[in-house]
């Protein structure tokens, strides 16, 4: 059966979307569970954008280099000698390396954007692909916005450029404004009127402004696309890429009708998506197809009734082959040493054997004090033994004040730079708001910068007064966006530890 090469730009269009910024090591260990998935090529960053986009894409290029099995790592770079020089200094360690390059070809791209003649875009495309080969063989070009450029056009631009040596073409639906049939017409079209179009690999890059970026996709590929662009939980500029999960599932579970394959590791997903949560603070809604909280739960009795005589009955996909879990990791007193592994594993970690051991006796000590241990708790152990919780403000302390005749008071004992901690109080409408308050001080006297708080959100993850509160932060600061979220029984712990975690991860880069 045919393959369909599965090209992950997460950590480059989804990177760029607001919220999403990850910090470098950050992308390393994104980039191993990407591995761990089977994706065909990792598309790293866009290198000349930033020092730290650089550095990012060379080092996830030096992973690839230590161990067998990486897949290509790719980065971006516009038409310029500089980006396309700058994008192979960068992505050269990997054994197996890819420049990307694009450059607008519609008119509207090319006249209010570019201010260049066609002539003229379609001579820096040919050249510019060129400069790239005498770097690399491995050369991809897209002509950005094709779905709203002229046919013609678009077709001796793909036809140039693999003349030139692109040994991938792809076609980006940059503004989301395709409808399926629109888009498969367009890649049946490329397929019949370039005449070299069998010397390069067809790829496929949709977004998902109008909710159809996995339709878009998927129907490329039945029109013969050898190449689908992706991001984890569909994130990616303005509302996301076409959703790496839901392609690869629809994929899966229509092999029959769509005839092809992917080499992708399908019990990875679930690990991999909640690694992307976990590192962005950006949850998936609950509704989400293969990877929301809800994609497997069975309300209705009917279908209760219906999954527990045949599972089928109602599961179109058996959860477990795509790593789906629950909100329990059912990690706890009689979990060994090998199921720690697993789930650290499952979570994005690559553990030594002296780090599982020290994880384990957290583990063993915390399940003497707890009687469910979740995916925070285990995640904050782990960063602990692995170092990364180098934590610019911890919490020390803090206590509460609140009733019917006094103003709800935050006493709060921090610990700023390692240096002796020291209190802070804080008077507010409520106990969290008096909390938060007392934090926006030690931010005002410590941290010169202007840190706004965006949302605040708090949720109830099970019932009863004995509840786990999840609660959510999402602070700004100039452009960046970071997020935390923290679950407790203690609706001002929960919180609290939020805005500490949001406040440390924009503290951390
Ligand atoms: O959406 C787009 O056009 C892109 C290109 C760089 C492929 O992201
Ligand atoms: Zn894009």
């Amino acid at each position: 059966m045919k393959k369909v090469k599965i090209f992950d730009t997460t950590l480059r269009d989804g990177e760029q979307a607001p919220g999403f910024s990850l910090t470098v090591p950050e992308k390393i260990q994104l980039a191993h569970q990407l591995k761990r998935l089977g994706v065909d090529i990792i598309e790293a960053g866009f290198p000349i954008a930033s020092e730290g986009d650089f550095e990012a894409v060379s080092l996830i290029a030096k992973e690839a280099q230590k161990e067998a099995g990486w897949p290509i790592i790719c980065g971006l770079a516009r038409c310029r000698q500089q980006d396309i020089a700058r994008c192979f200094e960068a992505v050269q360690f990997a054994p197996r390396h890819r420049i990307h390059i694009f450059i607008a070809s519609s008119s509207i791209h090319m006249e209010k954007k570019l201010k260049m003649e066609p002539a003229k875009v379609l001579k820096l495309a040919a050249e510019s692909v060129k400069y790239a080969k005498s770097f690399c063989c491995d050369v991809e070009f897209s002509p950005e916005d094709a779905t709203r450029a002229e046919r013609d056009f678009l077709a001796e631009m793909v036809r140039l450029v693999i003349e030139v040596g692109a040994t991938t073409v792809n076609i980006p639906d940059t503004v989301g404004y395709s409808h399926p049939e629109e888009f498969a017409d367009l890649i049946s079209y490329l397929k019949h009127n370039v005449p070299n179009i069998g010397k390069a690999v067809t790829s496929v890059h949709c977004h998902n402004d109008l909710g159809l970026a996995v339709a878009n996709s998927l129907a490329a590929i039945k029109a013969g696309a050898e190449q689908v662009e992706v991001c984890l939980n569909g994130a990616g500029e303005r509302a996301g890429n076409a959703a790496l999960e839901e392609v690869v599932m629809n994929l899966k579970t229509r092999k029959s009708f769509y005839q092809v394959e992917t080499n992708i590791n399908t019990p990875e997903i679930g690990p991999a998506s909640r690694l992307l949560t976990r590192l962005t603070g950006v949850a998936v809604q609950p509704n989400k197809a293969i990877v929301g909280a809800n994609a497997f739960k069975h309300e209705a009795g009917v279908h209760q009734h219906g999954v527990i005589k045949e599972r089928t009955t109602y599961e179109i996909m058996d959860p477990k082959k795509i790593g789906w879990e629950g909100e329990s990791l059912e990690i706890g007193k009689h979990s060994g040493l090998h199921g720690i592994k697993k789930k650290l594993t499952e979570l994005g970690f690559t553990p030594d054997e002296r780090q599982i051991i020290d994880i384990y006796q957290k583990v063993m000590a915390l399940a003497d004090k707890k009687k469910v241990i979740y995916e925070e708790d285990l995640v904050t152990l782990a960063e602990e033994t692995f170092g990364k919780n180098e934590e610019k403000i911890r919490l020390v302390d803090v206590k509460i004040l609140t009733g019917t005749k006094i103003e709800p008071t935050a006493i709060v004992q921090l610990q700023v730079n390692g240096l002796e901690s020291f209190e802070v109080i804080g008077h507010g409408n409520g106990p969290v708001d008096a909390t938060f308050k007392a934090v926006q001080q030690v931010i005002r006297k410590f941290i010169k910068k202007k840190i706004e708080l965006e949302i605040y959100d708090l949720t109830n993850l099970t019932k009863g007064t004995d509840a786990f509160a999840s609660a959510f932060v999402q602070l700004k600061s100039g452009k960046r966006l970071v997020r935390g979220r923290f679950v407790h029984t203690d609706v001002v712990l929960a919180s609290l530890g939020a805005y500490l975690q949001a406040l440390n991860r924009l503290l951390r880069t």
